[in-house]
């Protein structure tokens, strides 16, 4: 296992959330003594990545920021760019450079901002982060400050009572009474009334990078997305092995065979909802094909 981080031994902003450092102990620990390579995009005056430094004795360290960055490394493993998180051809760069098999880790603490961190994410994901590898997206929270420009202060969905919502409490009471659940056609009926009363969304929050870090989650869901059964072909599995959301941080393991076909598995839906049999797709309209009425 890895060591113990101190970040108060380092010019790093991290230091004021000890969560980071202990997440980074438990996800980077098995890591700490092999050749890793790192990219951290943001990184103020260099401090976090003489830390990295220290903490991956073998490791290879680079770091981008628009502004320049001066650091005295005597052990010649930090590699500086000065450029933008965005600027791809930046990024392609520093891979070519610094981690020709790919980078190991990537941490984004940079502006911040949902556009810019979701344009450098789906690139170096994709192109420039191993098979196995984690993604770290710092202070996602910006997302719901007021003064961040892409933020917005958090305000609860409005939550409607809707004529749907105060007919279920009824329709419920109907579910276990012994004259209905004698009746199977009748309890048929009450079944189906119940799921089309349960057709909620749920709104939420999703300004800037709150709303890309919601967009991810997608992505952890692409095999239902694209299911055979019930999604939109062709099927696909996640790119991700596990998202990890904690306050401040989110980590993205990519998966081995990220984007790959989907793993076989039987056409079931989730357990315990209460449902009436789907209509199979033999028996629903073609999309845009209005039913006629009888
Ligand atoms: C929160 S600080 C980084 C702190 C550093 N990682 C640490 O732990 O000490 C964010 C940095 O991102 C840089 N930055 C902001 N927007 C950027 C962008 N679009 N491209 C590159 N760097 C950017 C800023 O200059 C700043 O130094």
């Amino acid at each position: 296992m890895g060591r113990t981080i101190d970040a108060r031994l380092y010019k790093t902003d991290k230091p004021s959330f000890d969560v980071y450092f202990r997440n980074y102990e438990r996800l980077f620990g098995p890591l700490a003594g092999k050749a890793v390579h790192l990219l951290e995009l943001g990184i103020s005056q260099g401090g976090s990545l003489e830390l990295w430094r220290d903490y991956f004795r073998k490791g290879t360290i680079a770091g981008i920021d628009v502004a320049a960055v001066r650091l005295d490394d005597p052990t010649g493993r930090i590699h500086v760019y000065q450029g933008l998180q965005q600027d791809t051809a930046l990024l392609d760069r520093v891979r070519r450079e610094t981690a020709p098999h790919g980078f190991d880790i990537i941490i984004d603490d940079c502006s911040h901002i949902g556009e810019f961190t979701a344009l450098s994410f789906w690139h170096l994901f994709d192109a420039h982060l191993k098979p196995g590898g984690l993604y770290v997206i710092e202070d996602w929270g910006a997302g719901y400050m007021r003064g961040t420009p892409d933020g917005k202060a958090y305000v609860p969905p409005r939550r409607v009572a809707s004529f749907r919502s105060r007919l279920r409490p009824s329709v419920e009471a109907l579910i276990t009474r012994p004259s209905v659940v004698r009746r199977p056609a009748l309890k048929r009926v009450i079944h189906a009334v119940m799921n089309r009363l349960v057709r909620m969304k749920f709104r939420s929050h999703t300004h800037g990078l709150v709303g890309f870090v919601k967009q991810l989650v997608d992505e952890a869901g692409m095999e239902d997305i694209t299911h055979p059964a019930w999604g939109t072909p062709p099927a696909r599995a996640s790119k991700f092995k596990y998202i990890q959301i904690s306050h401040g941080q989110v980590f993205i393991a990519k998966a081995e065979a990220a984007g790959g076909p989907a793993l076989p598995h039987p056409p079931t839906r989730p357990r315990g909802s209460v449902r009436t049999p789907a209509p199979s797709r033999r028996t629903l309209p073609a999309r845009g094909v209005r039913k006629k009425r009888p």
